[in-house]
């Protein structure tokens, strides 16, 4: 596909998943408050680079990428929920997130809690009710499984534990980028592995892909500490800042601004190789690579 193309493949598929989220809370029989909290952080917005790369990953292997829409959905459920605590004033204490007030500021703190509760359990019920002729429920058991790791105790919420456990103390750039990994780079891993897994990719290609999205994950996080300190707050649709206020080490903090680009540059190449070695149809992954590493937002 051509450079239009590929955006155009972005924007139509972005607007799939932004149509399916509201149906899937809309079909829920729960308390409204719940219902609605839940529904407003994620439809507040967002890139939603994890559906997308799910998506592109299907289509990476020549596959119909609708059969990918549930469990694209129940990641972006799983992402906002983890961003909905992320915000909490036990946490990073921040009021504004994809351009409007945080959950919490809208709802409270006990219903934003239950509102991300609800997002990160109900995405594990989207996958089980996953109803297409060719998602066998052994395709579905490895995609519950490996979500499960990725998002727990062994994936993001270990980062964000490391993350909170290193505010104020020096980290040298290996804790660091254990941090990345886990609280961002697992969920983005997944979302490729999650593609992989539908596309019935054999080993050797899950590997490779694995390497692929885990320099992703990185420059992603990356990415996301450059523009907490050269972003716009308008742009970014949260507060600019919020790193040096908590104390948090990052990239920046730890190699200065230019390093840090640097090796966002180094693992964004390094990502770009690791999919020339899967052999697959790369256009679109390849386009996010370049999105992540220029993204102002
Ligand atoms: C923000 O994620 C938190 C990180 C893991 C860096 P995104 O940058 O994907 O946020 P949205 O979904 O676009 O709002
Ligand atoms: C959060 O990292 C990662 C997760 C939500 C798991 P950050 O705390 O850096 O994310 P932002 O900057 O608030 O989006
Ligand atoms: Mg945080
Ligand atoms: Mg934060
Ligand atoms: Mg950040």
């Amino acid at each position: 596909m051509n450079r239009i193309e590929i955006e155009q493949f972005l924007q139509e598929h972005k607007q799939r998943i932004e149509q399916t989220l509201p149906v899937y809370i809309n079909t829920l029989q729960a308390p409204q408050t719940l219902k609605q909290a839940m529904s407003y952080s994620l439809e507040a917005g967002g890139k939603r680079i994890r559906p997308l790369l799910l998506l592109a990953t299907l289509h990476a292997f020549g596959k119909e990428v609708e059969v990918g829409v549930p469990v694209a959905c129940a990641i972006e459920m799983i992402h906002t929920y983890s961003l909905i605590h992320d915000d909490l004033p036990s946490m990073d204490n921040d009021d504004l997130r994809r351009g409007k007030p945080t959950n919490h500021k809208v709802f409270g703190e006990a219903m934003a809690i239950l509102a991300g509760d609800g997002l990160l359990t109900y995405a594990f019920q989207v996958i089980a009710e996953m109803n297409a002729p060719t998602v066998t429920e052994e395709m579905k058991v490895k995609l519950i499984y490996e979500l499960a790791k990725a998002a727990g105790p062994e994936g993001m919420v270990a980062g964000q534990v490391a993350d909170m456990e290193g505010e104020g103390k020096e980290l040298s750039l290996e804790q660091l980028e254990y941090i990345h990994r886990n609280k961002t780079g697992k969920m983005l891993q997944y979302s490729v592995l999650a593609g992989a897994i539908l596309a019935g990719a054999n080993e050797i290609q899950l590997e490779q892909l694995h390497a692929f999205a885990s320099h992703l994950g990185l420059a992603f996080q990356i990415r996301d500490d450059i523009l907490d300190i050269e972003g716009s707050e308008e742009k970014i649709g949260k507060r600019v800042g919020s790193d040096v206020e908590n104390e948090k080490v990052t990239y920046p903090s730890l190699l200065t601004l230019d390093g840090a680009k640097e090796k966002l540059l180094y693992h964004i190449n390094e990502a770009k190789r690791c999919l020339q070695d899967a052999r697959v149809n790369d256009d679109v992954l390849c386009y996010i690579c370049d999105l992540v590493a220029t993204r102002d937002h």
